[in-house]
């Protein structure tokens, strides 16, 4: 992908991809499948809503009495948001995740996340709704995702400050991967 760029002279946004790298291993790791979003980019259009509601909790995190005369009234939330199938589209792939994993019984390897709340699920009725669980897996992808682009870009960043560190960084990656760096 990233050979594209340098073939075609293209201005390379290593913040959007690192970005979308994110999002796809929280993908991954939550429902066992990327959604190709280091190459289709945002398609899903989960970052707007993503942005609006990651400000709000910010701010109304703190003063969390409020919430019940905001953003709770889902008729003021959809307002708010403005790009309502952006929410939906959110809401309808944790869903639809969430009802593959209970017709796709784990049967061994690494477990998802949405894997070991739906075998808690079956082993425990009580313990999780199916709510929760969606509300668990949407939790992963916007707790999970922005926190780990901005971790990236950091160490890229201060990588790229630092060449002492940067080139120690690529001789160690390249005697354990055995490439050359
Ligand atoms: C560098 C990466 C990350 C940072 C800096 C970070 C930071 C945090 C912080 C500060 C909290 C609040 C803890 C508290 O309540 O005191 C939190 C909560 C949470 N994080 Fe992360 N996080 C990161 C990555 C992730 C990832 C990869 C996931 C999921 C795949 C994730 C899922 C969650 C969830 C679900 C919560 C809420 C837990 C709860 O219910 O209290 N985070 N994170």
């Amino acid at each position: 992908m990233l050979d594209e760029y340098a073939e075609t002279k293209r201005v390379c946004n290593l913040g959007d991809i690192l970005k979308n790298y994110a999002m796809d291993t929280i993908f991954a790791i939550t429902f066992g499948k990327d959604f190709n979003y280091l190459e289709k980019g945002d398609h899903l259009a989960l970052y707007y809503v993503l942005d609006v509601f990651t400000d709000y909790l910010a701010i109304f995190g703190q003063i969390p009495w409020c919430h019940r005369f905001l953003l709770k009234n889902p008729r003021l939330a959809g307002w708010v948001a403005g790009n309502a199938s952006s929410q939906l589209k959110m809401m309808d792939l944790a869903i639809r995740e969430t009802e593959a994993s209970f017709e796709k019984p784990y049967t061994g390897g690494p477990a998802t996340f949405l894997q070991l709340l739906v075998m808690n699920k079956q082993q425990n009725p009580k313990s999780i709704t199916d709510d929760e669980i969606h509300g668990n897996a949407l939790g992963n992808i916007s707790a999970g995702s922005d926190t780990t682009a901005i971790a990236l870009r950091s160490v890229f960043y201060y990588l790229l400050k630092n060449p002492t560190s940067y080139d120690k960084l690529c001789e160690e990656a390249g005697k354990s991967l055995k490439a050359e760096l």
